[in-house]
Protein backbone atom coordinates (compact mmCIF):
# COMPACT_ATOMS: atom_id res chain seq x y z
CA UNK A 1 0.00 0.00 0.00
CA UNK A 2 1.52 3.37 -1.12
CA UNK A 3 -0.03 5.27 2.15
CA UNK A 4 3.00 7.36 3.14
CA UNK A 5 2.71 8.73 -0.49
CA UNK A 6 1.24 12.43 -1.07
CA UNK A 7 -1.19 10.93 -3.81
CA UNK A 8 -3.15 9.35 -1.32
CA UNK A 9 -2.87 12.30 1.63
CA UNK A 10 -4.42 14.14 -1.18
CA UNK A 11 -7.78 11.98 -1.78
CA UNK A 12 -9.70 13.22 0.12
CA UNK A 13 -9.29 16.64 -1.58
CA UNK A 14 -9.62 15.07 -5.09
CA UNK A 15 -12.71 13.44 -3.61
CA UNK A 16 -13.71 16.87 -2.63
CA UNK A 17 -13.35 18.60 -6.07
CA UNK A 18 -14.29 16.02 -8.21
CA UNK A 19 -17.72 17.89 -9.34
CA UNK A 20 -16.07 21.10 -10.35
CA UNK A 21 -12.82 19.45 -11.96
CA UNK A 22 -14.78 18.63 -14.86
CA UNK A 23 -15.77 22.37 -15.58
CA UNK A 24 -14.70 24.80 -18.28
CA UNK A 25 -12.38 26.11 -16.23
CA UNK A 26 -10.72 22.86 -16.24
CA UNK A 27 -11.51 21.60 -19.88
CA UNK A 28 -7.81 21.92 -20.46
CA UNK A 29 -7.61 18.37 -18.92
CA UNK A 30 -9.63 17.34 -22.12
CA UNK A 31 -7.71 19.16 -24.45
CA UNK A 32 -4.55 17.28 -23.53
CA UNK A 33 -6.38 13.94 -22.88
CA UNK A 34 -7.31 13.83 -26.77
CA UNK A 35 -4.19 15.21 -28.11
CA UNK A 36 -2.23 12.50 -25.36
CA UNK A 37 -4.51 9.71 -27.25
CA UNK A 38 -4.89 10.68 -30.80
CA UNK A 39 -0.55 11.03 -30.61
CA UNK A 40 -0.13 7.80 -29.76
CA UNK A 41 -2.18 6.45 -32.68
CA UNK A 42 -4.91 4.90 -30.59
CA UNK A 43 -7.52 3.18 -33.14
CA UNK A 44 -11.08 1.10 -33.75
CA UNK A 45 -10.50 -1.75 -31.45
CA UNK A 46 -8.03 -0.99 -29.32
CA UNK A 47 -7.44 -1.54 -25.34
CA UNK A 48 -6.64 1.58 -23.13
CA UNK A 49 -6.22 1.51 -19.69
CA UNK A 50 -5.76 4.84 -17.72
CA UNK A 51 -4.23 4.94 -14.90
CA UNK A 52 -5.76 8.14 -12.26
CA UNK A 53 -7.91 9.23 -14.56
CA UNK A 54 -10.04 11.42 -12.33
CA UNK A 55 -12.86 12.49 -14.37
CA UNK A 56 -12.11 10.66 -17.18
CA UNK A 57 -11.00 13.08 -20.02
CA UNK A 58 -8.34 10.65 -21.25
CA UNK A 59 -10.73 7.32 -20.65
CA UNK A 60 -13.13 8.96 -22.52
CA UNK A 61 -11.06 10.32 -25.38
CA UNK A 62 -9.32 6.65 -25.70
CA UNK A 63 -13.35 5.05 -25.19
CA UNK A 64 -14.03 7.67 -28.32
CA UNK A 65 -11.04 6.91 -30.05
CA UNK A 66 -11.34 2.27 -29.49
CA UNK A 67 -15.29 2.10 -30.47
CA UNK A 68 -17.48 -0.33 -29.58
CA UNK A 69 -15.57 -3.18 -30.52
CA UNK A 70 -12.21 -2.12 -28.35
CA UNK A 71 -11.78 -1.34 -24.41
CA UNK A 72 -11.55 1.31 -22.13
CA UNK A 73 -10.41 1.08 -18.49
CA UNK A 74 -10.20 4.22 -16.14
CA UNK A 75 -8.20 3.15 -12.39
CA UNK A 76 -8.24 6.19 -9.70
CA UNK A 77 -8.41 6.06 -6.03
CA UNK A 78 -11.36 8.73 -6.04
CA UNK A 79 -13.26 10.74 -8.45
CA UNK A 80 -14.90 7.96 -10.37
CA UNK A 81 -18.45 8.84 -9.80
CA UNK A 82 -17.83 11.41 -12.18
CA UNK A 83 -16.07 9.70 -14.90
CA UNK A 84 -18.61 6.77 -14.72
CA UNK A 85 -21.41 9.14 -15.17
CA UNK A 86 -19.76 10.88 -17.88
CA UNK A 87 -18.97 7.55 -19.74
CA UNK A 88 -22.70 6.36 -19.25
CA UNK A 89 -24.03 9.36 -20.83
CA UNK A 90 -21.30 8.81 -23.72
CA UNK A 91 -23.07 5.54 -24.33
CA UNK A 92 -19.95 4.00 -23.68
CA UNK A 93 -20.67 0.77 -22.04
CA UNK A 94 -16.81 -0.47 -23.48
CA UNK A 95 -15.36 1.31 -20.51
CA UNK A 96 -15.12 0.31 -17.53
CA UNK A 97 -14.17 1.94 -13.72
CA UNK A 98 -11.97 0.53 -11.34
CA UNK A 99 -10.79 1.94 -7.42
CA UNK A 100 -7.37 1.02 -6.80
CA UNK A 101 -4.45 2.76 -5.81
CA UNK A 102 -2.26 2.66 -8.85
CA UNK A 103 0.46 0.86 -7.36
CA UNK A 104 -1.29 -1.69 -5.52
CA UNK A 105 -3.05 -2.55 -9.35
CA UNK A 106 -3.33 -6.32 -9.90
CA UNK A 107 -5.09 -6.18 -13.46
CA UNK A 108 -5.46 -9.80 -15.15
CA UNK A 109 -5.70 -8.43 -18.76
CA UNK A 110 -2.96 -6.74 -20.65
CA UNK A 111 -3.81 -3.50 -23.12
CA UNK A 112 -2.47 -2.60 -26.48
CA UNK A 113 -1.93 1.08 -24.76
CA UNK A 114 -1.60 2.37 -21.14
CA UNK A 115 -2.08 6.51 -20.44
CA UNK A 116 -1.31 8.41 -17.72
CA UNK A 117 -2.45 12.29 -17.11
CA UNK A 118 -1.15 14.44 -14.78
CA UNK A 119 -0.51 12.26 -11.85
CA UNK A 120 2.85 11.26 -12.14
CA UNK A 121 3.75 14.41 -9.91
CA UNK A 122 2.05 13.05 -6.95
CA UNK A 123 4.42 10.12 -6.40
CA UNK A 124 7.47 10.80 -4.53
CA UNK A 125 9.30 8.14 -6.48
CA UNK A 126 8.95 9.05 -10.21
CA UNK A 127 9.03 5.55 -11.84
CA UNK A 128 6.08 4.50 -9.54
CA UNK A 129 3.67 5.43 -12.40
CA UNK A 130 5.88 4.16 -15.51
CA UNK A 131 6.60 0.82 -13.79
CA UNK A 132 2.60 0.43 -12.99
CA UNK A 133 2.11 1.41 -17.10
CA UNK A 134 4.69 -0.92 -18.21
CA UNK A 135 3.71 -3.76 -15.59
CA UNK A 136 -0.20 -3.55 -17.63
CA UNK A 137 0.61 -2.79 -21.35
CA UNK A 138 1.14 -6.02 -23.78
CA UNK A 139 4.89 -6.61 -25.33
CA UNK A 140 5.13 -4.12 -27.98
CA UNK A 141 2.22 -2.13 -26.64
CA UNK A 142 2.87 1.81 -25.84
CA UNK A 143 2.55 3.63 -23.03
CA UNK A 144 2.08 7.65 -22.63
CA UNK A 145 2.11 9.95 -20.05
CA UNK A 146 0.98 14.03 -19.39
CA UNK A 147 3.09 16.09 -17.15
CA UNK A 148 3.23 19.43 -16.43
CA UNK A 149 6.41 21.68 -18.34
CA UNK A 150 8.72 24.19 -16.51
CA UNK A 151 7.45 27.12 -15.69
CA UNK A 152 3.92 25.82 -16.01
CA UNK A 153 1.10 27.20 -13.43
CA UNK A 154 3.65 30.07 -12.55
CA UNK A 155 3.35 32.38 -10.05
CA UNK A 156 0.55 29.86 -8.92
CA UNK A 157 3.05 27.40 -8.09
CA UNK A 158 5.57 28.99 -6.26
CA UNK A 159 2.72 30.54 -4.16
CA UNK A 160 1.31 27.84 -2.82
CA UNK A 161 4.51 25.84 -1.79
CA UNK A 162 5.10 28.69 0.24
CA UNK A 163 1.75 28.78 2.18
CA UNK A 164 1.72 24.47 1.85
CA UNK A 165 5.30 25.02 3.50
CA UNK A 166 4.00 26.49 6.68
CA UNK A 167 0.63 24.10 7.22
CA UNK A 168 1.23 21.16 5.42
CA UNK A 169 5.33 20.70 4.41
CA UNK A 170 4.85 16.84 3.41
CA UNK A 171 2.64 18.21 0.48
CA UNK A 172 5.25 20.51 -1.20
CA UNK A 173 6.78 18.40 -4.58
CA UNK A 174 10.78 17.78 -3.84
CA UNK A 175 12.58 20.23 -5.89
CA UNK A 176 13.44 19.24 -9.27
CA UNK A 177 10.65 16.52 -9.68
CA UNK A 178 8.47 18.14 -12.23
CA UNK A 179 11.34 19.26 -14.36
CA UNK A 180 13.02 16.21 -14.89
CA UNK A 181 9.58 14.75 -16.09
CA UNK A 182 10.24 16.91 -18.77
CA UNK A 183 12.53 13.94 -20.66
CA UNK A 184 10.83 12.05 -22.71
CA UNK A 185 12.04 8.09 -22.01
CA UNK A 186 13.96 9.58 -18.70
CA UNK A 187 11.93 7.59 -16.47
CA UNK A 188 11.70 4.13 -17.74
CA UNK A 189 15.37 4.53 -18.75
CA UNK A 190 15.84 5.44 -15.18
CA UNK A 191 15.19 1.37 -14.00
C1 LIG B 1 -5.16 15.47 -11.71
S1 LIG B 1 -6.35 14.23 -11.42
C2 LIG B 1 -6.22 13.28 -12.90
C3 LIG B 1 -6.59 13.91 -14.16
C4 LIG B 1 -6.89 12.92 -15.24
N1 LIG B 1 -5.82 11.92 -15.38
C5 LIG B 1 -7.08 13.66 -16.51
O1 LIG B 1 -6.19 13.62 -17.37
O2 LIG B 1 -8.12 14.29 -16.62
C6 LIG B 1 -5.49 13.16 -10.32
C7 LIG B 1 -6.18 11.80 -10.13
O3 LIG B 1 -5.18 10.87 -9.72
C8 LIG B 1 -5.77 10.00 -8.79
N2 LIG B 1 -4.69 9.45 -7.97
C9 LIG B 1 -3.74 10.12 -7.28
N3 LIG B 1 -2.94 9.24 -6.63
C10 LIG B 1 -3.40 8.00 -6.95
C11 LIG B 1 -2.99 6.70 -6.59
N4 LIG B 1 -1.95 6.47 -5.78
N5 LIG B 1 -3.67 5.64 -7.09
C12 LIG B 1 -4.73 5.85 -7.91
N6 LIG B 1 -5.18 7.07 -8.27
C13 LIG B 1 -4.51 8.13 -7.79
C14 LIG B 1 -6.73 10.88 -7.99
O4 LIG B 1 -7.76 10.10 -7.42
C15 LIG B 1 -7.27 11.78 -9.08
O5 LIG B 1 -8.43 11.20 -9.61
Amino acid sequence: MASSDRSLNNQARFNQVAWSYYSPALSFFEVFGERLIESLGVSIGESVIDLGCGTGALTLAAATRVGGTGRAVGISAGMLEVAARRSREAGHDWTTYHESDIVDLEFDEEFDYGVCGFVTQWFDNLTTVPRALVKHVRPNGKIGISVWGRGSWEPHRTVFAEVLSHIRPDLIPKPGNINRLEKPGVLVDRG
